[in-house]
């Protein structure tokens, strides 16, 4: 580490160090710890996570650590400031609660701020830039406090968003992490490989969540893992989930609920068909085939077989028949 970087570790330390205290301590934080309580996020929690609170100022921090001789050079490094027209330094986030980023030893590397109000015209999470210090691709959320929990329990839970897997953690699920709001990188994959084989994607349950949870089995081929899909019932995110549904629900849905991709995809499918009418049926029961013919383990094969079979109320022969000339056209 050279010296810029242990002078970043620690401006990130301290900033949310400040963060912290103003949500917490100072009347400046009140809305924000209102809205955060409206979460359901307790004091111990919100300490847990180091969460923190940006005022509405341009130059909060900006003071903080001018007056603690940072030099413009490594202020400008920092990714924690703006820069304006007339090129002056600014306060990056404002107004905004802040959720500090960890590398994988717990030090902040990085913070996401949430807007308070769901109108505002802005991005709802800000993101702090890429330096020194903090490589998006890199970086799970939360897999500092995960770690242990991921050997253990031997998988990991893929979340979309950082208040999923905050709520997760609340409600007893804490192998949570999540990728920085992309698809994992396969540096992301190397370092959970060190720590399990086993992937269980759980997005957000409404439509660009079943997408992308349909994408990320597509593009999820490393053969160091095997791969699991946790689906939310009723289009909501887990976060929501668990405050309406609780943690028991939540637990078992996380523990008991795991689906395997095939079956994932093939529900997925099977949205976009009318299976009352024979055309879709047909389509259907093609785009099964292509799938289930990926398989590997011919138990699994004839399960599916098996499945869709029943539902299309076809024999097993038939439909093996078809996996067999499927086969050899791929040959
Ligand atoms: P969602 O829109 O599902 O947000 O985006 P969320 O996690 O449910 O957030 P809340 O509950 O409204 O607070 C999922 C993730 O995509 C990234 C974030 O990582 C977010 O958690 N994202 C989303 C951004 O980076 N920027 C955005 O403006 C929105
Ligand atoms: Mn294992
Ligand atoms: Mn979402
Ligand atoms: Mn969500
Ligand atoms: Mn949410």
């Amino acid at each position: 580490q050279n010296s810029d970087s242990r002078t970043l570790l620690k401006m990130y330390s301290d900033a949310a160090k400040l963060y912290s205290h103003i949500l917490t301590k100072t009347e400046n934080g009140t809305p924000a710890l209102k809205y955060l309580k409206n979460r359901d996020l307790s004091d111990d929690l919100i300490q847990t996570f180091g969460i923190g609170y940006a005022p509405n100022n341009n130059n909060l921090l900006l003071q903080f650590f001018k007056d603690r001789e940072i030099t413009e050079d490594v202020l400008r490094k920092s990714g924690l400031f703006a820069e304006n027209q007339e090129g002056e330094l600014f306060d990056r986030f404002r107004d905004r609660v802040m959720i500090p980023i960890t590398d994988e030893s717990g030090n902040i590397i990085a913070f996401s701020g949430r807007v308070l109000d769901k109108n505002a015209s802005t991005a709802k999470y800000l993101n702090s830039p890429e330096t020194e210090i903090f490589n998006k691709g890199k970086t799970l959320f939360n897999l500092n406090n995960a770690k242990k929990e991921i050997r253990e329990k031997g998988n990991v839970i893929l979340f979309e968003g950082f208040m999923d897997v905050i709520s997760a953690y609340k409600a007893g699920v804490t192998n949570g992490v999540a990728s920085m709001g992309t698809s994992l990188t396969d540096d992301q994959l190397y370092v959970l490989s060190r720590l399990t084989d086993k992937i269980n994607v759980c997005y957000d349950g409404d439509d660009p969540g079943v997408e992308a949870t349909y994408r990320a089995l597509t593009q999820l081929t490393d053969d160091r893992f095997t791969y699991g899909v946790i689906s939310i019932p009723d289009k909501k995110d887990p976060d929501e989930y668990i405050r309406s549904e609780g943690a028991q629900k939540f637990q078992n849905l996380a523990n008991g609920g795991v689906q395997t991709p095939i079956s994932f995809i093939l529900n997925y499918f099977k949205r976009n068909y009318n299976l009352n009418n024979e055309h879709d049926q047909l389509e259907f029961l093609n785009q099964s085939l292509q799938e289930i013919v990926k398989l590997q383990s011919p138990v699994e094969v004839d399960m599916y077989v098996g499945k869709v079979a029943d539902e299309m109320g076809v024999s097993k022969e038939s439909i093996n028949k078809e996996l067999d000339s499927l086969r050899r056209q791929m040959e």
